[in-house]
């Protein structure tokens, strides 16, 4: 059975303050609610703040997250931080391949495959992201766009790396724009993605990742787009700034 997974990013938004009083508000709200068994959290905070995230949780309540990794092991690359330090620290989960990243940091499909690679050596499981801009929407060019990113950032490795791996289909029209995909664009493409994946590594490969969907999701819709067979569960931007929002976004399955 795949995992079904709740993640939060958090981006480049609280002070230490603000987020200590978020995951404090997180934890507290997961006292009074019961999600599923297989229902995974995760918090990706931003790096200054991954410790006092992870002294949280304990891995208990949820796993936490980086946003980035550098696609380097280690050395003279001032303001980086490596896939060793992560590890060091205990993180579980690493973003790899946002689409603000893409856009903003020229994060190619060969860098989100060096990043991979850094995370896989050292235990972490990627979180890759992937998704069209508008214009490929709507030039209906969003299916090779998609299969493009898969497969240069993805499909180097063996089927048991892949085995480690998430993915997180993220339209960019639908990224902090509250425009939404409907379910079935979200169930459409993530089938898609399924179908990529069996062809390359195996149906049971296939079966066993999850991939989640990532645009202006929030307690209002995630109940419509967990409920399709492709969609294993939501990365949340904005929404994940509220421990109400998220929390109630994770009992929606
Ligand atoms: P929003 O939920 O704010 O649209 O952001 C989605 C996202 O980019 C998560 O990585």
């Amino acid at each position: 059975m795949r995992k079904q997974i709740v993640a939060g990013n958090w981006k480049m938004n609280k002070t230490f303050t603000e987020a200590d009083d978020l995951v404090n508000d997180i934890m507290n709200k997961l006292e009074s609610v019961s999600l599923k068994p297989e229902t995974q959290l995760i918090v990706c905070p931003p790096f200054p703040f991954l410790e006092m995230v992870s002294d949280y949780s304990d891995d208990s309540y949820f796993e936490v997250g980086a946003q980035n990794v550098s696609d380097q092991e280690s050395g003279a690359y001032t303001g980086e931080v490596s896939a060793a330090m992560l590890e060091s620290m205990e993180i579980g989960y690493c973003i790899v391949g946002h689409s603000e990243r893409r856009a903003y940091y020229h994060e190619t499909d060969a860098i989100v495959a060096a990043k991979v690679n850094q995370l896989l050596k050292h235990g972490l499981k990627p979180i890759v992201c992937c998704g069209e801009v508008l214009e490929e929407r709507e030039s209906n060019q969003q299916f090779e766009v998609v299969k493009h990113q898969i497969n240069d950032g993805l499909f180097h490795l063996t089927a048991e790396q892949f085995g480690e791996v998430v993915i997180a289909y993220e339209p960019v029209w639908a990224i902090g724009t509250g425009k939404t995909a409907t379910p079935e664009q979200a169930q459409e493409m993530h089938a898609f993605i399924r179908g990529l994946i069996a062809e390359k590594y195996g149906k049971e490969v296939a079966e066993e990742t999850s991939i989640l969907y990532g645009g202006s999701c929030k307690p209002s819709n995630a109940k419509e787009l967990f409920a399709n067979k492709d969609v294993d569960g939501g990365l949340i931007g904005g929404a994940s700034l509220k421990a109400d929002d998220f929390i109630a976004i994770a009992e929606q399955f």
